[in-house]
């Protein structure tokens, strides 16, 4: 540990609330360089929703890699990069009739950000970008601009400009209508507020803290947008790939944004991969006018056509259900009950016990730390970081799944019982693991 913390920046963060140093992983587990084990409630942010080492997609790799086959390629066209496309098409876009053409970005999340961000204002002429209070969208300037984390801004060293944040109608100021306010922005010609190229929308804010919008406020802001001539930008980097259930989380609503950024566990094995959907009219791009050194790793398209195939083999959004239902009732039956104060949301397998009226963010870090002194890997989310965030692998094994919201009971009846808030009712901490 001494080596990482003389020699490796300040920057670093996860490694400060897991401070073991890990060598090993198989499906939803962690095993530290003692081979000691970890149940991963956090599944590298989202980028493994398939699992450490997922069986099916680790042959394919090994095999590719084994043949020679090129491993990078710039953009040129390679056979990995067909095979992802043609699968991509098939098994995703065909059968929602999604009509999109695919930009490979390089190679992060915030890469294709960046790179809708400009499309949006190269085709509408337009500076501005509506986005929502509680986003998050990357790191590097453009992204930045259009994350609303006031801690995240503040590295940026220069004016983050040409974003106009919105309320987002859950988990900011109450429940509000903000497609009323929108509204009035645009059409009151003394808003001050100029007109956007998109708005971007996270379907459910994920490090915003669990926020989940109604499918009647989906719909309400991309009918908004058309009417206005706006282009909408879904990004489903974090709960895209079935995340929520479906393999786009802006399925529920049925709306077809005009832009969708994808990265995360879009490659299924947590290689670098970041796509940027897009419909065809709005593809005015000059040739590497939006360019890169790693758009479009090799393996990344090999994992990411085999991470495809598995969804369909193990029928995976019905397993994400079945999942998701288990994750709902423990929290409603076993945590909810623990203290009056939880408020517990999510959807699909990505759920939060906000700790806002418990403690807030002292709360929330005890029982992360409780949780991984308990071998639970989980991490923490929202305005100052007050909510737990469950976000296991989507095909974790149910008695795994189990046994680690028992490790997370077993951590809140601990923090609750040395707490000054108290616990509601007598559980039995024997009982949990
Ligand atoms: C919704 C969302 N957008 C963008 C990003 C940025 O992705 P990356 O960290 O790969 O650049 C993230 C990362 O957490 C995210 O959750």
């Amino acid at each position: 540990m001494e080596l990482f913390n003389s020699v490796e920046s300040n920057v670093k963060s996860y490694c400060r609330t897991f401070p073991e140093v890990f060598h090993k992983a198989k499906g939803a587990k962690l095993f530290n360089e003692s081979g000691e084990e970890y149940i991963d409630f956090f599944a590298g942010a989202g980028a493994l929703n398939y699992g450490h080492n997922n069986g099916y997609i680790k042959e394919r790799l090994i095999n590719y890699i084994q043949s020679d086959a090129i491993t990078h390629g710039l953009d040129m066209y390679t056979k990995a990069k067909r095979e992802f496309i043609q699968k991509f098409v098939d098994s995703i876009l065909t059968p929602r009739d999604l009509n999109y053409k695919l930009q490979f970005c390089g190679p992060t999340g915030t890469n294709a950000v960046e790179a809708a961000l400009k499309l949006a204002r190269k085709v509408k002429k337009r500076t501005n970008i509506f986005s929502f209070m509680g986003a998050f969208h990357g790191m590097s300037m453009g992204s930045l601009a259009a994350t609303s984390g006031i801690g995240s801004r503040q590295g940026a060293g220069v004016p983050l400009d040409n974003v106009t944040f919105i309320p987002y109608p859950v988990g900011c100021m109450g429940n509000i209508d903000t497609i009323q306010y929108i509204e009035t922005i645009l059409t009151d010609d003394h808003s001050g507020i100029e007109k956007p190229a998109a708005i971007i929308v996270e379907t459910t804010q994920a490090e915003g803290g669990i926020n989940v919008t109604s499918v009647e406020w989906l719909r309400s802001l991309s009918e908004l947008c058309n009417k206005h001539d706006i282009l909408l930008i879904c990004d489903d980097i974090q709960v895209g790939c079935g995340r929520t259930g479906e393999f786009f989380s802006f399925e529920r609503a049925g709306i077809v944004p005009d832009m969708v950024v994808l990265s995360k566990s879009i490659s299924g094995y947590g290689l670098p991969m970041s796509l940027l959907l897009l419909k065809p009219e709005l593809d005015i791009w000059t040739p590497g006018e939006h360019n890169g050194t790693f758009r479009g790793n090799q393996m990344a398209f090999v994992a990411a056509t085999a991470a495809l195939e598995y969804r369909e083999n193990t029928n995976m959004d019905k397993g994400t259900k079945e999942r998701e239902e288990f994750i709902k009732n423990f929290l409603n039956e076993r945590i909810k009950p623990l203290h009056k104060d939880f408020d517990i949301r999510g959807i699909g397998m990505i759920w939060g016990i906000d700790f806002s009226l418990l403690g807030g963010e002292k709360s929330s870090k005890e029982i992360v730390t409780r949780c991984f002194d308990n071998n639970l890997i989980i991490e923490r989310a929202g305005r100052e970081d007050v909510v737990v965030k469950i976000m296991p692998p989507l095909n974790i094994e149910m008695d795994v799944l189990e046994e680690g919201c028992k490790i997370l009971e077993k951590s809140i009846i601990e923090f609750l019982s040395n707490s000054e808030y108290g616990i509601a009712i007598e559980s039995k901490i024997e009982e949990t693991v």
